[in-house]
């Protein structure tokens, strides 16, 4: 006769604990990560001292988030769970030449809030120490038909060259390094940026105890990220990563996809910018 060493009837009975008014797609969840959570407990013999580190992390997780950090995101993205649930949500975007953009993660670090520029501004607000300017520019287009998408939104940002984001940083003016652009009659887009720079996630906290305890570094390589939607259309959410990058091959949340790898090259003639960056993103039929 098997034996258990554990109550086999443990975890169906908390899973059936759950009454008939729960809704069936939260009762399938809540069902799986029970069975998952407890399986996990069994399989390592969980003791009570570790189970109350994980606690105590997840309290401190709480307790360091408000409006300008994430820090229960930021514990999922350096497990990898934000790019899971991208790739899981995003599967048909295929990374072929001729696909839709790929997406990419969302990040903790997204302004709801970003105000409009005109097609040609500069995103740098506050100045650089080191920063090199590129020029940024394409065209918003149905990746089927190649037709551009005239009146398309694109909203960027992009972390300064001391690794913060303006919402982190009292010394950058609010907004700095974010904008939103509407495409021209042609379907383009364009603007002033910073060639971005690698920078490491916040690691004073929980997600970077984390990273510590498994032996990892926080830096994420050099990346702008994009926002693009058009009416009809599915939104993209993604980030570009710059070829150069020393961290492509081991970006601390998991995040890049071949097809998002981009060349800056030098840019003539411009007083306000050293390089350039042609970026087209092509968007899918809702
Ligand atoms: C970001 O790209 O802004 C980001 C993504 C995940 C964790 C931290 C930062
Ligand atoms: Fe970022």
């Amino acid at each position: 006769m098997a034996t258990h060493r554990f109550d086999p009837n443990f975890t169906n009975n908390v899973i059936n604990a759950m009454g008939p008014k729960t809704e069936p797609r939260f009762r399938k969840l809540m069902a799986g990560l029970i069975q998952h959570v407890h399986d996990f407990a069994r399989e390592n013999e969980l003791t009570v001292d570790e189970w109350m580190a994980g606690v105590k992390l997840l309290n401190w997780a709480g307790q360091m988030s408000d409006n300008v950090r994430n820090e229960g995101q930021l514990v999922c993205d350096v497990i990898g769970l934000e790019s899971l649930v991208d790739e899981i949500t995003f599967k048909l975007a295929e990374e072929a030449a001729d696909a839709p953009t790929a997406t990419a993660i969302l990040g903790p670090f997204f302004r709801a809030d970003t105000p409009f520029r005109n097609n040609g501004d500069s995103i740098v607000v506050t100045s650089a120490k080191g920063g090199e300017m590129a020029f940024m520019h394409g065209q918003v287009m149905d990746f089927v038909t190649k037709k551009p998408l005239v009146g398309a939104t694109v909203e960027v940002w992009q972390a300064s060259t001391n690794g913060l984001y303006e919402q982190q940083d009292p010394e950058q003016i609010e907004f700095n390094l974010r904008g939103k652009f509407r495409t021209d009659e042609e379907g383009h887009y364009s603007f002033y940026c910073l060639r971005p720079t690698p920078y490491p996630v916040p690691y004073d906290g929980p997600a970077g105890k984390l990273l510590q305890l498994m032996d990892r570094h926080p830096f994420r390589p050099a990346h702008i990220h994009i926002i693009a939607t058009y009416e009809g259309y599915r939104p993209l959410t993604t980030q570009i990563f710059d070829r150069k990058d020393p961290y492509l091959t081991n970006d601390s949340v998991f995040a890049v996809k071949d097809s998002l790898i981009v060349d800056f090259v030098p840019r003539q003639g411009d007083p306000q910018a050293g390089l350039e960056l042609t970026y087209d993103v092509r968007l899918a039929r809702a």
